[in-house]
């Protein structure tokens, strides 16, 4: 199978990740020559965002095998490489998912990234789109073998609208580049070395920088939620649709998090492989803290239509984007004639009751709702 990712008139390299070849242009990091394939050959990322200049090299959840160099030098790297800080080299050849050491040392990564951090999902707001928990799902273990207390951390106070919960944070610095790329008065960073690090803002100031808010958007764990949604729903419960606002500070392109009517949550909006989507007037499309926190009504918005998500996702259920029906399969598959006995699954598969839309129940649903 070959892929041509760039314009003919550039001269492109080589590259095979997990048996599929593909031309890139020089400088194109292993991640970014996976993404182009797409699906499972891409490897996970939990620090890297392409959006943000420096990030990446941190996690190592990125690992992949170098299984020959270069076309000049075929020997194979001696070692596992961040693929999100490696650049590929014309013949190279490259295994992620047909790796059995790559395997072995994501499931050490985790194991290793699950150390501190603690399993408090049915609590986090992040559940369900959390990168660690879907990491932890096909790479964790039943069990911990870390015999040691958790790290604890004393509370910051970082304003209004933003939670930290520092125990959740894996070090990942996307919030760190975000502050520094995006806002003009950078008031947090990391503070301390190795098991002491933290994410804090120096002298508690508030962070009330108009952008700010992106960080929850970059956090790829709860470490960072926005004060106005939580504890208000579970994401899966709500339903994402695309909608704009002319907005003078930002492109004004969101995410709206709906409940029948109600605006749960903004944010902005995010693409396959998690990270904020360019905006159709061009640029990354972050948004400003008015419309992520203050505009938290119909009225505010122009919704454009559903969002479009992945189906392994949770928050797919009960989400039909696009639905065609076949009209005639019946009458297709018995040639012409119509059935004597008719069963309709649908009505016996049903999970909640027939009368009742989850996505449409303004409180959170519980057992009398389901058959
Ligand atoms: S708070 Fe979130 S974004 Fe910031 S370093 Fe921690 S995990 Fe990364
Ligand atoms: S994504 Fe490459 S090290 Fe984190």
């Amino acid at each position: 199978m070959k892929y041509l990712i760039m314009a003919d008139d550039k001269k492109l390299i080589k590259v095979t990740i997990d048996n599929i070849t593909i031309d890139v242009e020089p400088g194109t990091s292993i991640l970014n020559a996976a993404r182009s394939i797409g699906g499972d050959v891409a490897p996970p990322a939990m620090c890297y965002y392409s959006k943000l200049k420096g990030s990446g090299g941190k996690c190592r959840t990125c690992l992949v095998e170098v299984a020959a160099g270069s076309t000049a030098d075929p020997r194979p790297m001696p070692k596992l490489v961040a693929s999100c800080r490696t650049n590929v080299m014309d013949g190279m050849i490259v295994k992620n998912i047909t790796s059995e050491k790559v395997m072995d040392a994501r499931n050490g990564v985790v194991e290793f990234l699950l150390i501190n951090h603690p399993l408090d999902c049915p609590i986090c707001d992040q559940a369900g789109e959390c990168h660690l928990q879907d990491l932890s799902y096909e790479h964790g273990k039943e069990s911990t073998r870390y015999e040691f207390k958790r790290r604890t951390f004393e509370k910051h106070d970082l304003g209004p609208y933003i939670q930290l919960h520092m125990t959740r944070c894996i070090l990942c610095y996307r919030c760190v580049f975000t502050a520094d790329q995006l806002t003009n008065k950078r008031v947090h960073g990391v503070l301390d070395r190795g098991d002491h690090s933290e994410i804090a803002t120096f002298i508690e100031k508030n962070l009330d920088n108009d952008f700010i808010g992106n960080v929850i958007d970059v956090c790829p764990v709860g470490a960072l939620t926005d004060k106005t949604f939580r504890f208000k729903n579970r994401v899966w419960f709500t339903k994402p649709v695309d909608a704009h606002c002319n907005c003078s500070k930002c492109c004004g392109e969101v995410q709206l998090w709906m409940r029948g009517d109600e605006v749960f949550r903004v944010t902005a909006r995010k693409d396959e492989w998690g990270e904020i989507k360019d905006s159709t007037k061009g640029g990354t499309g972050w948004i400003c803290n008015e419309c992520r926190f203050e505009k938290k009504s119909l009225k505010d918005w122009v919704v454009e239509g559903p969002s479009v998500i992945n189906r392994h996702s949770v928050i797919s259920q009960g989400h039909y984007v696009d639905l065609v029906t076949p009209k005639e399969t019946i009458s297709a598959v018995m040639g012409g004639r119509s059935p004597k006995l008719l069963m309709n699954i649908h009505d016996e598969s049903a999970v909640n009751k027939q009368n009742i839309e989850l996505s449409k129940l303004n409180r959170p649903a519980h057992s009398d709702d389901f058959a």
